[in-house]
């Protein structure tokens, strides 16, 4: 199975526009391939009902079930706007750097699993900790803390924070590296096989480069998934 991740954040979509887009240039839906559109909370519901070939994602969680806690959204609330709502994203950079700690991401993770919902993993190194050399133990670091209690995310997106909305895409012995100790700290864990997703500057120009590479899963992609026709370039390489 393969996995392609539209993270349309905190970006205003015509959804009826982005659908008839998506729709003239994506013909076939195949069974081999999950995508997946992440919108704002809001347009959950507008989605959901447009998109009954897509899968829908959110793209934040609260840590809380219940309470006061100006602003948040719960697991269960999600499930409210959008029943057929499968994954959310956690640990996205953007949330991290906003105050999401490792801790954080693993209480969004138990909450999600416990209303039924996959949470999709993103990990990834700025880039003075890969100037510094420090990627690999940043990448461990992040996974060892959520997997310590045993939670399992449904998905791992490695994205290189260097990467994210710069339009210069992590190069192909970057990934390998990153995959390699991702997959081998797995095998420590004796973990089912988990799919790995790249995510960081995703386009129709270099998708078919990024899916050459052998253990990649599919992709999460942020500016590129705002247009439709280019979604949909993409999702046709795969
Ligand atoms: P980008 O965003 O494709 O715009 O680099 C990816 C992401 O933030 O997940």
């Amino acid at each position: 199975m393969k996995y392609l991740i539209a993270n349309w954040k905190m970006n205003s979509i015509d959804i009826q526009k982005w659908k008839n887009e998506f729709e003239d240039h994506y013909k076939e839906f195949k069974d081999s391939i999950e995508i997946i559109v992440c919108p704002n909370f809001i347009d959950l519901s507008e989605c959901s009902e447009k998109f009954p070939n897509l899968i829908i994602g959110a793209q934040d969680v609260s840590s809380h079930s219940e309470g006061s806690f100006t602003g948040q959204i719960s697991a269960k609330q999600l499930l409210g706007a959008s029943e057929r709502l499968k994954y959310c994203i956690v640990g996205h950079s953007e949330a991290r750097s906003k105050g999401d700690n490792n801790l954080l991401v693993r209480e969004k993770s138990e909450q999600l699993r416990n209303n039924n919902i996959e949470p999709i993993l993103c990990i990834g190194e700025n880039i003075e900790v890969l100037r510094k050399g420090k990627r690999d133990s940043f990448l461990l670091e992040q996974l060892n803390f959520y997997f310590e209690t045993g939670l399992y995310p449904k998905l791992i997106a490695y994205e290189p924070i260097w990467a994210i909305g710069t339009g210069q895409a992590a190069d192909q012995k970057n990934i390998i590296e990153a995959f390699e100790i991702i997959s081998n700290f797995l095998e420590s864990k004796k973990s089912e096989k988990i799919p790995l997703l790249y995510g960081g500057s995703v386009s129709a120009e270099n998708i078919e480069e990024i899916m050459s590479l052998s253990n990649l899963s599919g992709c999460l992609v942020g500016n590129s998934s705002l247009d439709g026709k280019e979604f949909a370039k993409i999702a046709q390489k795969f």
